[in-house]
């Protein structure tokens, strides 16, 4: 079967052209971190390739033998919210069943067991205590959409986290990595007492936070070749400044117009077909008007007024510099979504061609 662009989900390396994930992040400083035993945090907006990245990282980890690796998504625990046993066990059993896929053994599930009647608010740290004593050689826990997780459940899994931080790597995890949208040091998080702890206070022991950057122009232009080479399908050069201003190399959005326009736009499934800029413009505009789910979220967010103070001055004059007014924590909260890039002097400006037709005429209607 051909290869195509992915737009739906974590890259399958058969099926989708892609872009090494292990060079999209700074592996030997990872590598260091985890060699220091560190817990740090990754972060990047949506759809930027965080969970394709930490599939690879987990796949290296392995093959390179020094350490075990599991990954964990802990997403479902978003419709739990405060029920922290609830979330708690959830999170137990899907890394007993990542393990099992991964080792092909029933250590974790074992463990599992064991800790079955431990309260909530200590059964996280038993269970990932027991299973590192076990387990053949030191963990690497990468849990991924840590910021699915709210209130009450969320500062008990960093703190049952950092309670068991000093017993590694032999009777916890060597290093953990928190994956999300947003640095956990910026987090408010509200309990259901009402009290408001931050992340950083439930979590004091994060000694890094990387972010996962978008792809570069010449990223952009290797992914598209992939296409050429697959198909023989060629695409004028005039295509990739019009690729990158619509997309400044936002993942999903790069592959998004890759996908349209090679097969959507089902006229040029005719791989004789040489793909010109008029048909780049076109696909951008099909894209935008279907409001994917990508753009649909986007959209979405521009009705929360955290982002909308932060937005409405940008469209009104992109030259100006940001109003001191402006909370930074906003700024730096629409930054992490990726709906603006900071730039050189404080100036922040909408960050790609895409986002920024879309938020113009969405923004002021609602
Ligand atoms: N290594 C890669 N090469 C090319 N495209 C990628 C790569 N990683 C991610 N993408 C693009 O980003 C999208 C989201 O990937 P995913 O790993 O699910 O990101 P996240 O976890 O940040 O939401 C993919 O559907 C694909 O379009
Ligand atoms: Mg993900």
């Amino acid at each position: 079967m051909e290869r195509f662009f992915n737009t739906a989900g974590p890259i399958q390396k058969d099926i989708h052209y892609f872009i090494d994930p292990l060079k999209r992040f700074d592996l030997d400083e990872v590598l260091m971190l985890i060699g220091q035993r560190k817990y740090f945090v990754m972060h990047a907006p949506r759809q930027t390739g965080k969970t394709t990245c930490l599939l690879s990282l987990r796949d290296f980890l392995n093959a390179q033998g020094k350490y075990q690796s599991i990954y964990v998504n802990v997403e479902s625990g978003q419709a739990a919210r405060n029920d922290v046993g609830a979330v708690i066990k959830g999170i137990c059993q899907r890394i007993c069943d990542e393990s099992h896929i991964l080792f092909d053994d029933d250590i974790a599930q074992k463990t599992k067991d064991e800790v079955k009647d431990m309260e909530p608010g200590v059964m996280l740290t038993g269970f990932l205590s027991r299973l590192s004593t076990r387990l053949h050689k030191p963990l690497v826990l990468l849990i991924d959409e840590i910021d699915s997780l709210v209130g009450d459940s969320l500062v008990s899994v960093l703190r049952q986290i950092r309670s068991g931080y000093p017993n590694r790597p032999k009777h916890f995890p060597l290093s953990i990595v928190l994956c999300g949208v947003r640095d956990v040091r910026d987090y408010r998080i509200v309990l259901s007492n009402q009290d408001i702890v931050t992340g950083g206070s439930a979590f004091n022991i994060k000694s890094e936070s990387l972010r996962l950057g978008n792809m570069t122009k010449e990223e952009i232009h290797e992914l598209y070749m992939q296409h050429t080479q697959d198909t023989g399908q060629e695409f004028d050069e005039a295509c990739f400044p019009m690729i990158w201003e619509a997309t400044e190399g936002q993942p999903w959005l790069v592959n998004a117009l890759g996908y349209e326009v090679t097969m959507k736009m089902k006229e040029n499934r005719d791989r004789n077909v040489r793909i010109i800029p008029e048909m780049i413009y076109r696909a951008q505009e099909r894209i935008i008007y279907r409001r994917d789910t990508h753009i649909d979220i986007l959209i979405d967010k521009l009705k929360e007024p955290r982002v909308k103070h932060v937005i409405e001055p940008i469209l009104a004059n992109s030259e100006k510099p940001v109003d001191g007014l402006i909370p930074s924590d906003d700024i730096q909260y629409v930054v992490d979504l990726g709906l603006i890039k900071r730039e050189i002097g404080n100036n922040v400006r909408i960050a790609n061609g895409i986002y920024r037709e879309i938020i113009s005429s969405n923004s002021f209607q609602q």
